[in-house]
């Protein structure tokens, strides 16, 4: 009988102030070119982070994953890492690229993805909400 294959996924919401702003363009085409969050004193959101494993459902326990355990690495590598936080200023985990959630999904996917494949699972999503309307979906670079 084939192994069943299940993802599951957490939910965080963490604060941040970020600055849109990439050094390899002038300030006109910054601003053009972000127009509102190229702010110079910056700007925040609200995110919404959710993190995919994907893996078998062990026969025994009956789960991918301990959800605890995915909550704790999520909470301790990342919300605890960036929660009222200055994505540009105050932290290291973007290592200079341009805070966009795109950027900041692959952040997160690098810090996410060893932690998580010790418990067995692969990562498999990093989805961020920047706001309601914006929304970002990352699944690893290509190979
Ligand atoms: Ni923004």
């Amino acid at each position: 009988m084939p192994t069943p294959i299940a993802e599951i996924t957490v939910r965080i919401e963490f604060s941040a102030a970020h600055r849109l702003h990439a050094k390899e363009l002038s300030d006109e085409e910054n601003a053009a070119l972000y127009g509102p969050c190229n702010n110079p004193n910056s700007h925040g959101h609200n995110y919404d982070l959710f993190v995919t494993v994907r893996g078998p459902i062990d026969p025994v326990t009956g789960m991918v994953m301990n959800l605890n355990d995915l909550h704790r690495i999520v909470q301790e590598r990342i919300f605890s890492v960036v929660d009222h936080k200055h994505l540009d200023d105050d932290l290291d985990v973007l290592g200079g690229r341009v805070s966009t959630a795109e950027n900041l999904a692959v952040a997160f996917w690098e810090i996410l993805a060893p932690e998580v494949q010790a418990f067995g699972p692969e990562l498999s999503l990093i989805r961020i909400h920047e706001s309601r309307a914006n929304i970002v979906e990352y699944r690893g670079a290509q190979q």
